[in-house]
């Protein structure tokens, strides 16, 4: 693991999850020759910025608040779309912010989170025997042998997606869209009339009063640019490795090599082998990058990766993200945290609720229960308090669309409603009201923490 490292060294050791089926490999070559002579996707000053925001987080200071769809597809590529989960983000971070007293950090999973691992390489249906769906930057979604073909081309396509992506999310985030004196204004369409909605306005009232207030004394969007506008940063699962090589670069400023495909890319449950081919292309790019913890990790595995990953114990650098499942949290989220904890590493420690939380319901649809996955949000903030460690963000799949895919929420979604809607490329995702109303519990235990730290200190004081 001390050999050198360059962009490429991933490519000597083994990999999961890629495809290998591609029919003319000298076209990927090719493809990959023309990414890397593509524009950068975000800068490297800008990542080194988000990096600096999870430094806050691992100290306790601020919170992450991350999320997005859990595979982005060409077919549902629209503004409106992006405009959604946008606007959603917002609207929870003010919730989290509200109830935490703590700047919350938003990050999309947006804008490059094309490629999926899939636990079959191959799907039946009926006696016909195809290629797993991988992601759209990969192969497509349709059970036909033409669309399940892997094709470079669509890294091409996926790339401009981003791309736009991203630009129109500059937009809303340093445009004026973002202005906190719009906060009546993110309420999505369909929540408005629910009762996260009369709760959103309500808190939505309070801030706005409090701006009249500020206003009045001086403290104007003008006096202040900061009120005008916010920090959004994208991230995604670098599972494509020969597309993350072709967007990695050396930073002009650093002489370092960041990946410019996103501010932060994460390592998958499926894909943390220490020998493997993952572990080794993300140990030499500088951005802040995030690790997905599974039920199967044991403290010594985790340390070792750290080892590897946050040599210099830098703060910001490693988000790791728990997914066991709401019954196997309280098994295996503890011995984690005393290792990270006894060894004095700085990390960041949020949670996934997603991914441990996934059944077939009884008519075939992939969904996960809404209890279930606030049940594992509100374990994992209960567990991070017992063992002294700060309960650093939460990790989504969400979307500011009005989906059925994931069951109950207030409008207690069932069996039956998962077909209305359910336009998932992938996993089954929060919709708009279910995401406010879980931001709206688990800033109840925000606010909680923050009133016993409160006490905390004026008896010590
Ligand atoms: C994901 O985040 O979409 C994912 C595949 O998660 P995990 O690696 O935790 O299974
Ligand atoms: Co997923």
């Amino acid at each position: 693991m001390t050999e050198h490292w360059t962009p490429a060294s991933w490519r000597s050791k083994p990999a999961k999850h890629m495809p290998t089926d591609y029919p003319d490999l000298g076209e990927v070559a090719k493809v990959e020759q023309t990414l890397r002579g593509m524009p950068p996707l975000v800068f490297a000053g800008e990542a080194r910025q988000l990096k600096a925001r999870l430094a806050e987080v691992s100290e306790g200071r601020a919170f992450l608040l991350q999320g997005g769809d859990c595979a982005e597809s060409f077919k549902e590529f629209h503004a409106d779309n992006i405009r959604d989960t946008f606007r959603l983000i917002l609207q929870m971070a003010v919730v989290l912010t509200f109830a935490g007293g703590k700047p919350v950090v938003k990050v999309g999973r947006m804008a490059g989170q094309f490629a999926k691992p899939r636990s079959a390489p191959i799907e039946t249906q009926g006696d016909v025997t195809l290629p797993s769906y991988r992601g759209d930057n990969i192969n497509g979604m349709e059970f036909t042998e033409e669309s399940r073909r892997p094709d470079p081309q669509r890294l091409i396509q996926a790339y401009s997606q981003s791309a736009s992506t991203l630009n129109l999310l500059r937009a809303f985030a340093h445009g004026g869209y973002a202005d906190l004196h719009n906060i009546h204004r993110w309420t999505l369409g369909f929540v408005s009339d629910s009762p996260q909605g009369a709760r959103y306005r309500e808190l939505a009232d309070k801030i706005s009063e409090s701006l009249t207030f500020m206003q009045a004394i001086g403290v104007t969007p003008q006096s202040h640019p900061s009120m005008h506008q916010v920090d959004f940063f994208t991230s995604h699962e670098a599972l494509l490795l020969g597309f993350e090589e072709a967007m990695t670069r050396v930073d002009s400023t650093s002489g370092q090599w960041y990946d410019t495909s996103a501010h932060l890319v994460w390592i998958g449950e499926r894909t943390r082998d220490l020998d493997g081919a993952h572990v080794e292309f993300f140990r030499g790019i500088k951005n802040p990058i995030g690790m997905k913890c599974g039920p199967t990790m044991e403290g010594d595995d985790l340390l070792k990766l750290i080892d590897v990953l946050n040599p210099q114990n830098e703060p910001g650098r490693l988000t790791l993200y728990g997914r066991f499942g709401y019954d196997k949290i309280e098994d295996r989220l503890p011995r984690l945290l005393k290792a990270t904890k006894a060894a004095g590493r700085s990390v960041v420690w949020a949670i996934d609720p997603m991914h441990g939380n996934t059944l077939t319901a009884a008519n075939g649809y992939k969904t996960r229960p809404f209890d279930r996955i606030l049940s594992e949000v509100k374990s994992f903030v209960e567990i991070c308090k017992a063992e002294g460690v700060h309960p650093g963000g939460v990790h989504l799949e969400m979307t500011g669309q009005n989906v059925t895919e994931c069951l109950g929420g207030a409008r207690a979604l069932s069996e039956t409603d998962l077909g209305d809607r359910y336009h998932t490329h992938c996993d089954p995702r929060l919709n708009g009201e279910q995401a406010l109303e879980l931001a709206f519990l688990v800033a109840e235990k925000l606010k909680e923490d923050r009133l016993s730290e409160a006490k905390r200190a004026v008896a010590g004081g």
